[in-house]
Formats: structure tokens, sequence, C-alpha cells
């Protein structure tokens, strides 16, 4: 038998996530979402979903199969924080796109813009493959944390400044595979 870990251990949540974006509404939005994106690029060649690791995982899963568009899935992974809460500002990239982007358009699919430095290195980044477009889209947005000036394309909601988990999300790798988008303090 296993020994059950203690719930006392770092990083571990006390209580379940309280729901802020529900299973039903992020289906509808993801939905609403591709189909804005198959319109805008219909009859422009292949698209180029580029996804931001590990937290777009889920988002990309669900939008890439709601396209009606040719599309091809690409991975990017950058870090951006240390294992938890606390933004460094800094952005590595940790692992490049595999294939060939130049002279394609490219759309960055990511979790969350919180400061907006992520997104913005990550633009600068594809941009300097040579590629016919970059476009961003993000499933939620902390609108009031913004340190810098990034367009967001496509965007999911817009959200409070609050710690989310879930469809993707962490907090220290915990809570990725919820269904919805919930709030938790990570002091709890
Ligand atoms: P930015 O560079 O500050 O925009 O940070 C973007 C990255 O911070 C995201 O890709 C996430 O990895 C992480 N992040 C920021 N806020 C949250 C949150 O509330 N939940 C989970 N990850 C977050
Ligand atoms: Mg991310």
């Amino acid at each position: 038998m296993l020994r059950r870990h203690s719930m006392r251990a770092k990083n571990v949540q006390k209580s379940e996530p309280r729901v802020l974006i529900s299973e039903d509404k992020i289906r509808a939005r993801v939905r609403a979402l591709a189909k804005e994106i198959s319109a805008d690029y219909e009859n422009g060649g292949e698209l180029v979903l580029v996804g931001v690791l590990k937290g777009s995982f889920i988002f990309l899963a669900d939008l890439s199969r709601e396209l009606t568009i040719p599309r091809v899935i690409e991975f990017i992974a950058v870090s951006s924080y240390a294992n938890g809460s606390r933004s460094s500002g800094a952005v590595r990239l940790v692992m490049d796109v595999r294939g060939n982007i130049e002279g394609k358009h490219v759309l960055i699919v990511e979790d969350i813009v919180d400061t907006g430095h992520t997104l913005q290195y990550l633009i600068g980044m594809l941009e300097s493959h040579g590629p016919k477009s970059v476009k961003t889209c993000a499933l939620v947005r902390k609108a009031e944390r913004a340190e810098v000036d990034v367009d967001v394309d496509y965007l999911g909601f817009d959200i409070p400044d609050e710690w989310v988990v879930g469809y993707g999300l962490d907090y220290a790798e915990q809570n990725r595979t919820l269904p919805y988008i919930g709030v938790i303090t990570p002091d709890d």
C-alpha cells in the first residue's frame, strides 16, 4: 500500500480551488475562438499553432480540434517563474520549435498572460524565424497586471488578479488537469 502524503506537505492546497470559469463556459468560449480563427485564416494556407509548454497543452488540444482549417502543431517551452508564483521578469527559452516556420502563419497559443513579458519575448523570438505573420491567442489574461503592452489577438477571458489553476494552469505543478479554471490561495 502506498502511504498517503501528508496534506501539510509544501505546496499542497488544503481546500479545493474555487470555480472561476466553469467547464461549460470554457468549452463554449474555445468553440467561439476556433470559429473566429478558422474564418480569419481561411485561404491563408497552413497555420502553425505554437503551444507554449506546459500550461497551454489542454487549451491547445481542445482549440486545435475545433478548427476547420489546415493546421500543424508545434511546441515551445520557456521558463519565467521559479517553482511558485513569484515573477522574475526574465524569460528563458527552454525548447524551440522543431519545424521550419519561415514564410508561414504562426499563432502562439498561451495559457495565461500575466505581466506580458513571456508573450512579448515569444513574439520577438518567433518573428526572428521569418514567418509570414505572428498572432497571439491566450486562454486568460490578468489585464490589471500588465507591465508591457502586448496584443492578444484572440482572448478567452479577462480575469482578476488572482492565482488560477486548472485547464492546463498550475501552481507548483499541481491542479493542471482540473476541468475548470479555479482560484487558489497559494498560502492556503
Ligand atoms: P507573464 O510573462 O508575466 O505574462 O507570465 C506568464 C506565465 O506566468 C504564464 O505562462 C504562466 O506560466 C505563469 N502564470 C502567471 N499567472 C499565473 C496563474 O494565475 N496561474 C498559473 N500560471 C500563471
Ligand atoms: Mg505559460
